[in-house]
């Protein structure tokens, strides 16, 4: 526009004007009625939360108009405008309010996206970014802020605190939370979650809008039925709502610097996660399904789901590929794998072999067969056979037959009873060794899965063989023995005597060649590749402590990942603090050794080996006690061998939460502190001899920490608290010491928790210890009834259910850090 030169002094005035009213000024939170968006121009919400813009995701060559995290360093769109219509230019393309409607138009000025307001009117709109992360489109004005349409109402992938996510129960319809296409693609994908549209207040997710694979079950009050995780839950604070004309549910974040989305993933998953701004990461709170292969057809046809291939839990069928290797880099496996080679049956060549069959072991059944009458297996087959379209059929007291796409396939584990074998019709071409005439194909394919089969054979006896030689220990890693499967099969009469179960894998009682006892833990689902797991391994081989149970070798072959530790001829803890049939209660002064013990083992682990290894699962199934009953720390170094995420840890976990601190819900990193926490909660259990989260006989709920909590502030006589069948048989000076710690321990604040290096000297007697302040969550407990009722009812849960922590200081990585000086003095 050449308005500086033109003479017109007044045109210029007005024209001037204009180009400033329709240039947006960045960083502003609103689109008032003449202002347009476009190119690099982006508003931000009031309080900085929330930016909203033109927005490219990953290696997409479209633009979108999509809202954002401004605090987030790695970019996280939480909404999309245009998700379906995607521009290819964002200069030319503008945003702007156009006939009482919020318009996106393209680089011709057509739009492509708009909020489809019928009453159109647009002399007095507005388009707001509020600070929830919520897109307003309202009347301006200083006497009502009418709002005619908001983002909120219109969620794409993710739901944000504050916002409602319900069901229109006039028009019985439901908002959606749509999955993005793939990570690269925001237009909507298959996934969606919406409330029950027949009213009840339970969520479903569906495949393609029609197919609902997983529900969460019905509200009550507190958590979803099917979703118990959120009984630990006290970062959001979920509420139900329902009227005549609505019902929905909507949540907040009860602190409010939190940052918190839940997601329709592209995986299927709903997802919640917090920012953990430390690690610039996002961080898992819970995810459901639980497995990547309840989600339906994950795979999508042809495709194999395994919830055993952590790296990638798809792969096609043998003889197929990804329909479209893109799509499948980009995580969007819908499309399922295609064959390499046509069947015979398609093709007009007359030339080509017979099609054969390949069986398919441990598998969950494709969806949607169709019955067959045919009386044996090979009349299954030709009807199979001779059916073009059919692709696949199974013979199991029936005969099934599949015609088409094979959906929604799983591989099981080997020997998991659902486990079924299908029979999958395959070129010729695709059998090895297909060299031979026409009309024995198949049974060529049966001959040369044989030749495979003995190929192997004398391989694994090969391996056999040298792993035997391996066990007698003669091949070494580091300090550690590699064993092979078998001779751990031998040793412990095939995986005979259980010991336990923990959170990890069962371990089994075996006994070398050599007559010594061994412990041998089986690992379930191991996430790492195998370099990375010698040398995880070998790092933990390296722990070498009095306190520690010690690793004496491991197996690695393929997916059996064990682990050989010493035996430990006086089991767990657990057993001798908590069951009365086994006899002998142990005395005081072995209680308070075993504190000792397991302090020094801990403080071994936190501060003297090269990498602070923090436990995490510290409780009394995890301390073992020798012949001596020398308390033995077990499971230190899985929790990085597991890989850690939130879900992960709490299905480890499961029936054992009394032990978490109070960090690990909040989402903040995890420091030895929370080590120091549980700790403190077991301490407690040495001097009851009871779970703390067990009722009393009575029924009425005691929770100990805060009985004994009371009795220490109070100055009651400390005996009370004493296990009875102790008969107030111990030092009540060193029932004092260890009440003490026990609550220093469980401080909310990790910075006010000693390390355990203190604790240490606390016990010997080198360091006093001052009374502890009763802890906040311990004060929750005491002021609210209905938490302790909860507490009741899970029977396994414990001090986690207070308000929020704030999140001082936690993130940093201290492995010691100063008690408050006013809790410990020298000697
Ligand atoms: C833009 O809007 C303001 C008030 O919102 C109005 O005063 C001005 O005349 C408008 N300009 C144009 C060019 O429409
Ligand atoms: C807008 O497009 C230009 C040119 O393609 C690009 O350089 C710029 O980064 C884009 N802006 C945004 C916000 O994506
Ligand atoms: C973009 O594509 C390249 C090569 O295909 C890939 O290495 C890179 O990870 C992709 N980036 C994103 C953000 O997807
Ligand atoms: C703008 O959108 C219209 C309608 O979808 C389409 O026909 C046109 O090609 C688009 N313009 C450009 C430059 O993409
Ligand atoms: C608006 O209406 C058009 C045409 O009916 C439709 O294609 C588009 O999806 C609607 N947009 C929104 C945001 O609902
Ligand atoms: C349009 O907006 C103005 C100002 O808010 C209002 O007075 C008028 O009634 C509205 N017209 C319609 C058709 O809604
Ligand atoms: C409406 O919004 C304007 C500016 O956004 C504000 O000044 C005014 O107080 C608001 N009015 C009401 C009734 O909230
Ligand atoms: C989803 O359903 C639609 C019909 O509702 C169908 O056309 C489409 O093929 C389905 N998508 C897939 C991946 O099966
Ligand atoms: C949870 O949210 C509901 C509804 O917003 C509110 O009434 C309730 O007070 C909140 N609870 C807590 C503990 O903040
Ligand atoms: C339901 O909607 C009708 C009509 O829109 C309205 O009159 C009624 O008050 C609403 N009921 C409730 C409980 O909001
Ligand atoms: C193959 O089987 C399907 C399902 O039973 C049937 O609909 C189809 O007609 C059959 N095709 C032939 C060629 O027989």
């Amino acid at each position: 526009m050449d308005t500086r030169n033109n003479p017109w002094l007044k045109l210029s005035i007005l024209i001037l004007c204009l180009t400033l009213k329709t240039h947006l000024s960045h960083g502003g939170d609103t689109i008032s009625g003449n202002e347009t968006l476009s190119g690099d121009q982006t508003l931000v919400s009031a309080g900085g939360k929330f930016v909203l813009g033109f927005f490219k995701p990953g290696n997409s060559s479209y633009y979108y108009i999509g809202m954002w995290y401004k605090k987030v360093s790695e970019r996280t769109v939480v909404w999309v405008a245009n998700r379906d219509t995607p521009v290819t230019d964002n200069r030319s393309s503008q945003l702007k309010i156009l006939d009482g409607n919020l318009v996106l138009v393209n680089e011709s000025q057509v739009p492509v996206w708009s909020t489809n307001l019928t009453s159109a009117n647009s002399t007095s709109l507005e388009a707001v970014l509020l600070d929830q992360g919520n897109f307003v489109l309202r009347v301006t004005g200083a006497v009502s802020n009418e709002t005619r349409w908001q983002s909120f109402d219109h969620p794409t992938h993710t739901w944000l605190p504050g916002a409602k996510l319900g069901l229109d129960k006039r028009t019985k319809t439901p908002q959606l939370l749509t999955s993005w296409k793939n990570t690269d693609d925001p237009a909507n994908g298959l996934f969606s979650l919406e409330l029950d549209p027949d009213g009840t207040s339970q969520y479903l997710i569906l495949w393609n809008r029609s197919k609902q694979y997983w529900t969460s079950g019905a509200w009550n009050g507190q958590i979803f039925s099917l979703v118990p995780e959120m009984r630990l839950n006290y970062i959001y604070n979920f509420s139900f709502y329902s009227d005549a004309n609505e019902s929905y549910f909507t949540y907040s974040v009860y602190e409010e610097s939190t940052i918190s989305r839940f997601i329709m993933d592209v995986s299927g998953q709903v997802k919640q996660l917090t920012w953990l701004e430390s690690s610039r990461q996002w961080n898992l709170f819970w995810s459901q399904p639980r497995t990547q292969c309840e989600v339906y057809d994950f795979c999508g046809p042809f495709g194999v789901c395994n919830d055993d291939n952590t790296n990638d839990f798809c792969k096609c069928l043998t003889g197929f590929t990804p329909s479209s290797q893109n799509d499948w880099n980009l995580k969007d496996r819908s499309a399922g794998c295609k064959r390499n080679t046509p069947l015979q049956c398609e093709s007009s060549s007359l030339s080509q072999q017979k099609d054969g069959f390949s069986s398919q072991h441990s598998m969950r059944l494709p969806e949607n067969p169709q019955t067959v009458n045919a009386g044996s297996r090979s009349a299954c087959e030709s009807a199979c056979f001779n059916n073009c379209s059919c692709t696949a059929y199974a013979f199991d007291s029936g005969c099934s037959i599949w015609i088409d796409g094979l959906m929604n396939l799983q591989q099981l584990p080997d020997g998991d009873s659902n486990g079924k074998t299908f029979y999958l019709k395959l070129a010729a071409s695709e059998f090895p060794n297909s060299s031979s005439d026409k009309g024995k194909v198949i049974r060529i394919g049966v001959g040369s899965a044989l030749a495979v089969v003995a190929i192997l054979g004398l391989v694994w006896f090969i391996i056999w063989r040298r792993h035997r030689s391996v066990g007698t220990g003669k091949t070494v890693e580091g300090s550690l023995v590699a064993f092979g499967y078998r001779d751990l099969q031998n040793a412990t009469k095939n995986f005979s005597e259980k010991l336990g179960g923990g959170g990890f894998g069962s371990v089994f009682k075996g006994r070398l060649p050599d007559s010594s006892f061994i412990a041998v833990k089986k690992l379930e689902s191991i996430s790492q590749g195998e370099k990375q797991f010698r040398s995880e391994v070998s790092t933990i081989g390296t722990i070498q402590h009095v306190n520690l149970v010690r690793l004496r070798g491991f197996c690695s072959e393929g997916t059996k990942k064990l682990l050989v530790y010493d035996y430990m001829p006086n089991g767990s803890l657990d057993a001798h603090l908590f069951h009365e049939k086994d006899s002998e209660v142990l005395d005081w002064k072995k209680r308070y050794q075993i504190a000792l013990g397991t302090a020094r083992g801990l403080t071994y682990l936190h501060e003297k080996c090269r990498d602070c290894i923090v436990h995490c699962d510290i409780k009394p199934e995890n301390i073992l006690l020798d012949a001596e009953f020398c308390p033995k720390v077990a499971d230190f170094g899985l929790a990085k061998l597991i890989g850690r995420d939130f879900s992960r840890v709490l299905t480890t976990m499961r029936g054992t939460r009394g032990y978490l601190a109070p960090e690990w819900i909040s989402g903040v990193a995890i420091t030895a502190k929370a080590d120091v926490y549980s700790y403190g909660m077991m301490l407690f259990e040495f001097i009851s001899g009871r779970r703390n989260s067990e009722a009393s006989e009575d029924g009425k709920v005691k929770f100990f920490p805060t009985l004994a909590s009371s009795v220490l502030t109070e100055g009651d006589d400390i005996l009370i608290l004493l296990d009875q069948r102790l008969e107030r048989n111990a030092d009540p000076e060193e029932l004092i010491r260890l009440c003490r710690v026990a609550c220093w321990c469980i401080q909310d604040e990790e910075s006010q928790r000693p390390s355990m290096g203190q604790v240490v000297q606390i016990l010997e007697g080198v360091l006093d210890v001052n009374p502890p302040p009763i802890p906040r969550t311990l004060q929750v407990f005491v002021d609210n009834q209905e938490q302790i009722i909860f507490f009741t009812e899970s029977s396994s849960s414990s001090g986690q259910s207070s308000k929020p922590r704030s999140n001082t200081s936690a993130a940093s990585s201290q492995t010691k850090s100063t008690v408050s000086s006013s809790s410990i003095s020298e000697k």
